[in-house]
């Protein structure tokens, strides 16, 4: 069995996410995903909409989502490779480079990212709207 992980915020989940979901299951036959917890996103300047707890369950009822778990700290990333028997570490490519250093455990793909939407962007365009 080829198990995949990824990582993500996915506030305002949207089509980017669920284009990366996907193809992060096709790559291998279980997928994990590691959704940012409301206090690493604290830690990191990051302020999501929805809470963790609901982000965690949104990314859970996604078929091609086989197991979700929360992402605390930096460090977990490298722990999480061993502690499930990664194969696959799977990311969008605006963190192309960043975890390279998990080459050393499994093997690392970023992937394109879907074109013209994120949540940054969703964020701005209602903010703007309100004017
Ligand atoms: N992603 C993607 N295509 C998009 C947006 C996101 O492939 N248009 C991918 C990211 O590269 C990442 C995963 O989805 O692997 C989760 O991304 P996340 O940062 O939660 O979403 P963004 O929409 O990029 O959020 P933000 O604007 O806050 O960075």
């Amino acid at each position: 069995m080829k198990t995949v992980i990824t990582y993500g915020t996915f506030d305002l989940f949207h089509i980017g996410h669920l284009n990366l979901l996907k193809r992060a299951k096709e790559m291998g036959d279980y997928l994990i995903v590691a959704v940012s917890s409301d206090d690493f996103n604290a830690i990191k300047g990051k302020k999501c909409q929805i809470p963790d707890t609901e982000r965690m369950a949104i990314v859970e009822a996604i078929r091609y989502v086989d197991k979700v778990i929360p992402e605390t700290c930096w460090e977990q990333k490298a722990l999480d490779v061993e502690k499930y028997g990664v194969d696959v570490f799977v990311i969008g490519d605006d963190w192309k480079g960043k975890f390279d250093f998990l080459k050393e455990q499994c093997e690392v793909v970023y992937l394109s990212r879907t074109q013209g939407i994120s949540t940054t962007e969703i964020k701005k365009q209602l903010a703007s709207k309100d004017k």
